[in-house]
Parts: structure tokens; C-alpha cells; sequence
């Protein structure tokens, strides 16, 4: 299986655990919050664009996403598959997503949903504010980004889960021991 999308909440492992099985699969992991972060870093016209959604912990709007999701998933490295982090997030993006696969002749094969309880992420993220100081990461704002969670993303699940695509694993424990789960999984 190697198309394949990462789903939770925002401290979920989504990042962490992507960077691990695209190094296992050999497949490119593509995470729209880094693109946008890295946009806003360069303060090209789509980061400054990006910026005061994210700093506010509100989705950056389809129209810019789509795009840049449509450009990256052209890109000849994922010919042979990828791993999405942070993309689709509504059912909007679901329905774009599906478009652009078809339109390159691909489908997917499996969506991980990574689950952890609301306050063990709150802490997760305080605890990676006070190491990397992303500005969406004061408590404020991960509460805000967690609604949003559940008021925008949550139906993504539940889209792939009526197709039959849906693995979920749980992200609580030590970051070794979710990877062994995403791997028992996927076998
Ligand atoms: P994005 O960058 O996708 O942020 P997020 O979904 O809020 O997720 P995080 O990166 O905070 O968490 P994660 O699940 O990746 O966990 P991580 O591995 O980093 O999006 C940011 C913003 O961009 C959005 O709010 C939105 O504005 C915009 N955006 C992005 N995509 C969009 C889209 N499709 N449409 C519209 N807007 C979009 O881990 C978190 C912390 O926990 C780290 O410190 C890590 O070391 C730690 N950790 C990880 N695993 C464990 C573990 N097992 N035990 C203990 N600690 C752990």
C-alpha cells in the first residue's frame, strides 16, 4: 500500500509518524502544514497568504489549498505513491482530492487515523511550543485548532471509513511503540 493519507487530531503524531513510514515505504511524505509554514518562512505571496489562518488556527481557505495540493501531487516523485499529512480536511478537500487522483490515474489505498485523547494533546503541543515556538501553538489556539478538528475534519474520517479505507491506531505511548502499530496495520 502506498497511497496513502494520515489523519488526527493536532498533536495526534500525524508529522512525527509520517517522517518514520515514508523513510519505511520509500515514498514521499507530503505535509501541507510544512508547506505552508515553509511559504511563510520564504514570505512568498501564498505564506502571507497562509499566515494569519494558521496563527489564528483556522483552515487556510480550499482555493489556495487545493492548488498547491494539486501542484505537489503532480510532481513526478509520487508517481509510485505518497503519504498526505494534514490534507484532506474537510469534505471539500475530500472531493478535490478525489478529483486530482483520478485525473492521474491513481486511488488510494489507505487512510491511518491516529487517535489520542484532548489533553494529552494540549500537553503534547505546549510542550513543543516551549522547543520549536510554532506561533500556533499557544493554548489558545490548540484548543481553537481542536474544534476546528472536529467541526471541519472529523467527516473526513468518516467519508473514507463508508469506502472501506479506514485503519485506526492509537497514538498513545511511546512514538516506538505507535510506529509498530501504524506497521501492524499496514501489513
Ligand atoms: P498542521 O501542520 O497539519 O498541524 P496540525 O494538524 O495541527 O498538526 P500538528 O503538526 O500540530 O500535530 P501532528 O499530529 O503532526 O503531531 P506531531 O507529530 O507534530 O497544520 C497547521 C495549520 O496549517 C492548520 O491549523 C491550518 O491553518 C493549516 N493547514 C494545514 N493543512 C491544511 C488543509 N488541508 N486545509 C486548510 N488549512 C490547512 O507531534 C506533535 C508533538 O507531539 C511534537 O512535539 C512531537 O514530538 C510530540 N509527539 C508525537 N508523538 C508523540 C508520542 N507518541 N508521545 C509523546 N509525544 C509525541
Amino acid at each position: 500500500m502506498t497511497r496513502m493519507l494520515i489523519i488526527g487530531p493536532p498533536g495526534a503524531g500525524k508529522g512525527t509518524q509520517a517522517v518514520r513510514i515514508s523513510e519505511e515505504l520509500g515514498v514521499p511524505a507530503i505535509s501541507t502544514g510544512d508547506i505552508f509554514r515553509a511559504n511563510i518562512k520564504a514570505q512568498t505571496p501564498l505564506g502571507q497568504e497562509a499566515k494569519r489562518y494558521i496563527d489564528a488556527g483556522d483552515l487556510v481557505p480550499d482555493s489556495v489549498t487545493n492548488r498547491m495540493v494539486r501542484e505537489r501531487l503532480g510532481e513526478g516523485d509520487t508517481a509510485e505513491g505518497f503519504l498526505l499529512d494534514g490534507y484532506p480536511r474537510n469534505a471539500a478537500q475530500v472531493e478535490e482530492l478525489d478529483g486530482i487522483l483520478q485525473e492521474l490515474g491513481q486511488e488510494l489505498d489507505v487512510v491511518l487515523q491516529l487517535t489520542a485523547d484532548n489533553e494529552e494533546l494540549v500537553q503534547r503541543l505546549l510542550g513543543r511550543a516551549q522547543k520549536e515556538g510554532r506561533t500556533d501553538d499557544t493554548e489558545d489556539v490548540i484548543r481553537h485548532r481542536l474544534d476546528v478538528y472536529d467541526a471541519e475534519t472529523a467527516v473526513v474520517v468518516d467519508l473514507y471509513a463508508q469506502r472501506g479505507l479506514v485503519r485506526e491506531v492509537d497514538g498513545l505511548g511511546t512514538v516506538d511503540e505507535v510506529t509498530r502499530r501504524i506497521m501492524a496495520a499496514l501489513a
